[in-house]
């Protein structure tokens, strides 16, 4: 085999007369009377090469052999190409290489598709040869991006004085609210090690260990349910610091922020972010992961319709719920009943038990419900939403979870409905104070909303016994267009307040022992005042690269059902080796 002396997206006009050699692969093969032009592809483009059977009669009549796919090593001349066959969308769009000699290092069968062509391939097929299909443009381009970020991440946080330290894989249970991937241990029969849900209680022991400044680009691994923006393994940039608050971690974190869309995409991003209290998110746009991108505000008309007629309203408001509105303007003729019914249909997914409307039209309202509204209040509601002619304003009458959810996945379907959405704005917003708990129905106990360690506001330290839902977390989220890309808070730092946490989430001593005794050790031996944050890798990359999936920036991701189609993992395991686990498992 030559050496190489060029990539195949290399060469140009600079090189004309030099003899190169190439390697790649045959991505298509041309005959055109005597001449075999041959696209040659690497990672780093196309070269058209071709063979000449005046010059090597040999060479030529095994060139007729090569079929796409096929691996094989070029020599010859670099030329201008006729100026006919220029192709300007290369960058070695005006040279071919005139072949002297070439090689074949290594056939290829006829492949199930190339993952060069732009055809329509099942996601199963290409999952399953995901060896061909990593070389489509789109996820050569994508796992470039992801290798960038980390090798910015570790760049800034190298600067900022972080070391990067690993944490074990086998390890025990963290709470972060996923089930367990668990691993049988051969040694110790019938005891199981945990995969990590993250790095949580190593990076807090670190800090007691004095190293300061903590991050790791680490595999985490939860067993939930799976979506676009979630896989059972998947990558967190994992910080931890000591000695820090708020303010600092936003800052070393905007600065991570504002650094990786200039390094990896040349894209300059405002900092500081825009902060926002969970309280107001929730009353403004229904969710703690707010797209800021477009308005349609939510409104509280609780006060100004009650008292109508309307059943619908007066039953949510007697139940002790609310009525709130969204007023999407100027839509009332671009929303039709058809996109109404879309909307409803959105709201019901989401726990509603209907969407009411008015549309503003120039002389009248339109809709279903003003009939049960007197003209006094009718007037106040559209004053208080600021309706005008043109608008139409959409309701949610519920308990304040319902209206919440509903409304704010009405607000975000009629954004993509109306073309709200300016797909080049970069918005990124902290959400702070979070509930500290929140109760949980089916467990009928209180469970941590971040995780258990997050310290309580200092003002709110109080309230352990009086009232503890009303007590608000150091938590906080980085959201970017809708997406939480990143969680963390301030950790409780004495033994005593994470107790009083514990027995908050009903967590026994005894349990509380077994489960983090070695955390609370750790936390009596000088624990500094620390805090930190992880970002999801993945959801990064997938958001920069504007993917549709999450498995489109990940080299080897797992479906839906968490199956590895071209390994075909999880599969079944033999008697022998079960025997060796000491585990039976029982079929019936
Ligand atoms: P949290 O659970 O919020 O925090 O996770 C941090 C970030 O990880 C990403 N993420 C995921 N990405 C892909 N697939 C998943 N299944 C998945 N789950 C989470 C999200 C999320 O924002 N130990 C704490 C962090 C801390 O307190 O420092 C933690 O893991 O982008
Ligand atoms: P109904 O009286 O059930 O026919 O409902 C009249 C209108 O109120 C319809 O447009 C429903 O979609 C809407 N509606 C029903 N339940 C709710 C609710 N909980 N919140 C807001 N609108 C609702």
């Amino acid at each position: 085999m030559q050496q190489r002396t060029h990539t195949c997206g290399e060469l140009t006009q600079e090189n004309i007369d030099e003899v190169v050699s190439l390697c790649g692969w045959v991505h298509t093969r041309r005959d055109h009377g005597g001449l075999i032009f041959i696209d040659l592809w690497d990672k780093h483009g196309l070269t058209q090469v071709v063979l000449n059977p005046q010059i090597d009669q040999l060479a030529h009549q095994e060139a007729h052999s090569l079929r796409g796919n096929f691996v094989i090593s070029v020599r010859g001349k670099v030329r201008t190409r006729p100026k006919d066959m220029v192709n300007p969308k290369l960058k070695t769009g005006t040279i071919e290489v005139f072949i002297e000699e070439f090689e074949i290092l290594n056939p290829s069968s006829t492949p199930p598709f190339t993952g060069w062509e732009d055809q329509e391939v099942g996601e199963a097929t290409r999952l399953k040869h995901r060896y061909l299909d990593l070389r489509s443009d789109v996820l050569q381009k994508n796992l470039e991006l992801r290798y960038q970020i980390t090798r910015i991440t570790r760049n800034v946080l190298d600067k900022a004085k972080f070391i990067e330290i690993e944490t074990p894989i086998l390890t025990k249970s963290t709470p972060e609210g996923a089930r367990d991937y668990l691993v049988p241990s051969r040694l110790n029969p019938q005891k199981f090690y945990a995969l990590p849900q993250s790095p949580q209680l190593f990076k807090q022991i670190l800090m007691v260990s004095g190293m300061d400044r903590y991050f790791q680009i680490v595999k985490c691994f939860r067993d939930e349910d799976l979506r676009l923006d979630r896989q059972p393994e998947f990558t967190q940039i994992d910080m931890e610091m000591s000695f820090v608050d708020e303010k600092q971690i936003f800052s070393l974190v905007e600065n991570l922020i504002t650094e990786i869309y200039k390094g990896a995409l040349e894209i300059k991003v405002e900092a500081p972010f825009e902060i926002l209290k969970y309280k107001d998110a929730i009353n403004r746009f229904g969710s703690d992961k707010p797209d800021l991108r477009f308005g349609l505000e939510l409104v509280d008309v609780s006060e100004v319709v009650r008292g109508a007629e309307f059943k619908v309203f007066a039953q949510a408001l007697d139940a002790g719920g609310q009525v709130k509105a969204i007023n999407i303007k100027a839509s009332a003729d671009s929303l039709s009943r058809k996109a109404l019914d879309d909307l409803t249909e959105i709201a019901k997914t989401y726990g509603a038990k209907g969407m009411a409307w008015i549309k503003i039209q120039p002389n009248e309202l339109q809709s279903p419900i003003i009939k049960f509204f007197e003209k006094g209040m009718l007037d106040h509601l559209i004053k208080s939403v600021k309706g005008e002619p043109g608008d139409t304003i959409v309701f949610s009458a519920d308990s304040p979870k319902i209206v919440a959810d509903s409304l704010a996945n009405v607000r975000l379907g009629a954004a993509k409905l109306l073309n709200l959405i300016d797909e080049k704005l970069i918005k990124l917003v902290w959400i702070t104070e979070f509930p500290l708990v929140e109760y949980d129905e089916d467990q009928k106990r209180n469970t941590a909303m971040h995780h258990p360690f997050t310290a309580p506001l200092e003002e709110d330290l109080d309230k352990f016994e009086s009232n503890p839902s009303a007590m608000r977390a150091r938590a906080y989220d980085l959201v970017l267009n809708g997406n939480e890309i990143g969680g963390g808070s301030i950790r409780i730092h004495q033994k005593d307040i994470q107790q009083k946490m514990f027995e908050l989430l009903g967590i026994k001593k005894d349990e509380a022992e077994l489960k983090f005794g070695f955390l609370l050790d750790a936390l009596q031996y000088g624990a500094p005042p620390h805090g930190g944050i992880a970002f999801g890798l993945d959801r990064i990359t997938m958001l920069l690269a504007n993917a549709p999936s999450i498995r489109e920036v990940i080299a080897f991701p797992k479906t839906q059902k968490a199956t590895c189609m071209m390994t075909q993992a999880p599969s079944e395991i033999d008697q022998k080796q079960l025997k060796e686990l000491a585990l039976k498992y029982d079929l019936s």
